[in-house]
């Protein structure tokens, strides 16, 4: 298995390109279940999981053909066709690697009036259930049966008649499995307490793009007015905002100055204020957002929250840069039971870091070392390579599969930014 080799201690510098959003393209992409004609997602990341998402597609007879990719080029151009459906299935082998299969349920049962699918698996993040895709559903007419590890919804009569639901805690999945399903509902559905991250903008508005009709876009509040059909379109795929916090931290934990090509400020707000609260400088420039940083760190206190709080996936990236600040930094991580495995692996490379439940109190020290480490999951494994980044000597990140699974060509992308990072093979 490849791992990561990082001599830390360079100062990051430069420009670079920020790929289009992992978690948008992966509800973007089940978008094409909803029409017969094609859709083309434009700006797709090279990623392990938007292959394992085309090959999951194509499992339901779904066309998918890739163009205009040069070796040298970042992110892809894809045209997705499904003119007519040889399945409803989605198998335990393809859904258990990835996570975000669940987001078929939503537009396979919309358009065939049935779907089968495989319970997730993912991230190893604490208890993922997906009770409230179901729920959300069933409140929109759905039958739900529970079998053999499998979900089977069915729509009676062939199409779901649409309803109401709220929910009662915040989830980014549920809310697109449900608007994916409403969309081609028979009457009108609305969501109260939806998810209202940039990704659920940008797949209601690759929904609209398609003819949907749908209210409240980029509020907690949803009215999803039923079409008959759908209809082909093209779409850019939103820009990555926490690949973007990511490259941020690593710039600001060497002292670095660096401009992310394509970022968005007004999506990553709160990632911005607590980088601003460390003393990082956080600015707007022409074609993306400048990060630069003294090195001279301070200890914040932050909190998890659903947007347009700080991103959960932001965690581990904003603690990994808080292991050099002067003082003690409180982070608490509200979404997320178990998401502190890269607690274990900092302390390791010198960090000072104490958890309690979902608290972590990170006591800024003055030097991390390297050392050999390895992360289960995708952001984890990225707190590491950042503190790798700023550790006197070498770091070896090991089961590089999980940043293959969200950072396009992360190696490259550092090499630009002046980083000694290297992917070796073997393990
Ligand atoms: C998505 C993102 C993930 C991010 C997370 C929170 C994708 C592919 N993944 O994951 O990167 O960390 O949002 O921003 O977009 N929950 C339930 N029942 C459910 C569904 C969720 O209890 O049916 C709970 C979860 O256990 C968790 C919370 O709700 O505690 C939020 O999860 P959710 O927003 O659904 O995360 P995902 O959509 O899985």
């Amino acid at each position: 298995m490849d791992k990561i080799i990082i001599r830390g201690g360079n100062r990051l510098s430069g420009t670079v390109p920020v790929s289009g959003a992992k978690n948008a393209a992966l509800t973007l992409l089940p978008c094409a279940l909803l029409t017969d004609e094609p859709v083309t997602l434009r700006n797709l990341p090279r990623l392990a999981d938007i292959d394992g998402f085309q090959h999951l597609l194509n499992q339901f007879g779904i066309s998918t053909s890739i163009a205009g990719a040069r070796p040298e080029d970042f992110g892809r151009v894809m045209t997705l066709q499904a003119t007519r459906l040889t399945s409803t299935v989605a198998p335990y082998d393809l859904v258990r690697k990835m996570r975000a299969s669940i987001l078929v349920l939503g537009p396979l049962l919309a358009r065939a009036g049935e779907a089968t699918v495989s319970l997730p698996g993912g991230c190893a993040i604490g208890n993922r259930p997906i009770d409230l895709h179901l729920k959300a559903l069933e409140a929109f007419g759905a039958k739900i049966e529970l079998a053999a590890g499998y979900v089977r919804a069915i729509a009676p009569d062939g199409g779901l008649p649409g309803g109401d639901y709220s929910f009662p805690l915040v989830s980014v999945g549920a809310t697109e499995n449900a608007l994916m399903a409403a969309v081609l509902a028979r009457g009108t559905s609305t969501l109260h307490n939806a998810a209202r991250e940039p990704e659920i903008v940008d797949l209601c508005n690759l929904l609209v793009a398609m003819g949907a009709e749908i209210e409240g876009i980029g509020s907690s509040d949803l009215t999803i007015h039923g079409v008959q059909r759908l209809h082909g379109a093209t779409y850019m795929v939103m820009p990555d905002r926490i690949e973007a916090g990511s490259y941020a931290c690593a710039a600001a934990i060497t002292g670095g100055d660096i401009t992310l090509a394509g970022a968005r400020m007004e999506d990553m707000a709160a990632t911005a204020q607590a980088l601003r609260d460390a003393g990082v400088l956080v600015e707007a420039v022409r074609g993306g957002v400048r990060i630069a940083s003294d090195g001279d760190l301070r200890p914040v206190t932050l909190s998890t929250a659903p947007y347009p709080g700080l991103a959960t996936d932001m965690q581990a990236q904003l603690m990994a840069m808080l292991c050099l600040a002067g003082g003690s930094s409180v982070l608490t991580e509200t979404i997320f039971e178990n998401r502190y495995m890269h607690v274990p692996e900092l302390n390791r490379m010198g960090a000072h870091i104490e958890t309690k439940g979902r608290t972590a109190i990170v006591h800024g020290v003055r030097q991390l070392h390297g050392a050999e480490v390895m992360a289960t999951d995708l952001r984890a494994s990225m707190s590491l390579v950042i503190a790798g980044l700023a550790a006197e000597g070498e770091s070896q990140v090991h089961r590089l599969y999980h940043l293959d699974r969200g950072y396009e060509r992360l190696e490259e992308k550092f090499a630009l930014l002046g980083a000694d990072v290297e992917r070796v093979g073997g393990d």
